[in-house]
């Protein structure tokens, strides 16, 4: 099967809806996953509240600004690079302060969710103001992005997300790393063994069922990928995350080739 959806397809994605399903707490294996992010970032140097990348970017950012309260945090600008309307048009209601009902529904939302980060960063700070100030919103495609443009890109839970073909996949992840710096970081967070997913009342979107061995074979034969680490986080709860197969989460780290090392 070879089902890609398609940007008319991706109105029916209710962003809100997704926010209050998956980010109104932290999950479990959500939780897991940023402490290892963080000490990830801890042990490559990095130190909170020091500005030592100029550019960063999350791609396919749609309703999920935790990637960019913590990047926040080592860059001094983000781009939100997200590929429909109604997602981009939620970041910036949410950004840029709407005082309609459900834009400051969201804001609270986010606002607990940064709490919840400065306990594990041992931060105090307002990290969805710190993001306002930080990030730009930006419409763009995953397999469209500029290439050697970023010191760091993340992408969560998109690229696999997007469509149920594994060559999809691996397209949408090598785009993401030619957008990178040559020695600069990658980060991706994918569902393992997802079949699909809701997003909204009466909807469904595709999904690549991937196990932890694909992505490492996936990122080894990458050709501009040069050290890599995964870790996989296990879903022990299925109520927090309703989607067909999903067995848990991972997450990819590492950096590309420096040109002078190939
Ligand atoms: C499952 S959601 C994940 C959103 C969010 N990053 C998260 O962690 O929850 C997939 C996101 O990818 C976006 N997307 C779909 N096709 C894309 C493309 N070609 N390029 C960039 N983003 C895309 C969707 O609009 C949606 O926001």
């Amino acid at each position: 099967m070879n089902n890609t959806q398609n940007s008319s397809d991706w109105n029916a994605f209710d962003f809100h809806h997704y926010a209050n399903q998956w980010y109104s707490s932290m999950i479990p294996e959500d939780r897991e996953m940023i402490v290892f992010l963080v000490n990830e970032l801890k042990s490559r140097g990095f130190k909170f509240g020091y500005e030592s990348l100029d550019l960063v970017a999350d791609v396919g950012t749609g309703p999920n600004l935790f990637p960019a309260m913590i990047f926040s945090q080592i860059a001094k600008k983000i781009h939100l690079i997200e590929y429909t309307q109604n997602g981009v048009k939620y970041l910036q209601e949410v950004l840029n302060n709407f005082k309609d009902k459900r834009s400051i529904h969201q804001r609270e939302l986010w606002k607990k969710y940064g709490q919840k980060l400065c306990e594990i960063m041992s931060l105090d700070k307002d990290l969805l103001s710190i993001v306002s100030k930080k990030a730009q919103v930006v419409e763009g495609d995953i397999f469209k992005l500029e290439e050697n443009a970023y010191d760091l890109v993340s992408s969560f839970f998109a690229t696999e997300s997007i469509s149920d073909n594994t060559k999809t996949f691996v397209n949408s992840i090598e785009s993401l790393l030619r957008s990178v710096k040559p020695g600069g970081i990658f980060i991706t967070a994918h569902m393992l063994e997802s079949e699909g997913y809701p997003a909204g009342l009466g909807t469904f979107f595709p999904s690549v069922p991937l196990k932890k061995s694909d992505l490492e074979k996936i990122f080894r034969s990458s050709l501009r990928v040069g050290d890599f680490k995964i870790k996989s986080f296990e879903n022990t709860d299925i109520t927090t995350r309703p989607r067909a197969g999903y067995e848990g989460t991972a997450l990819v780290i590492g950096t590309v080739k420096n040109i002078n090392s190939e």
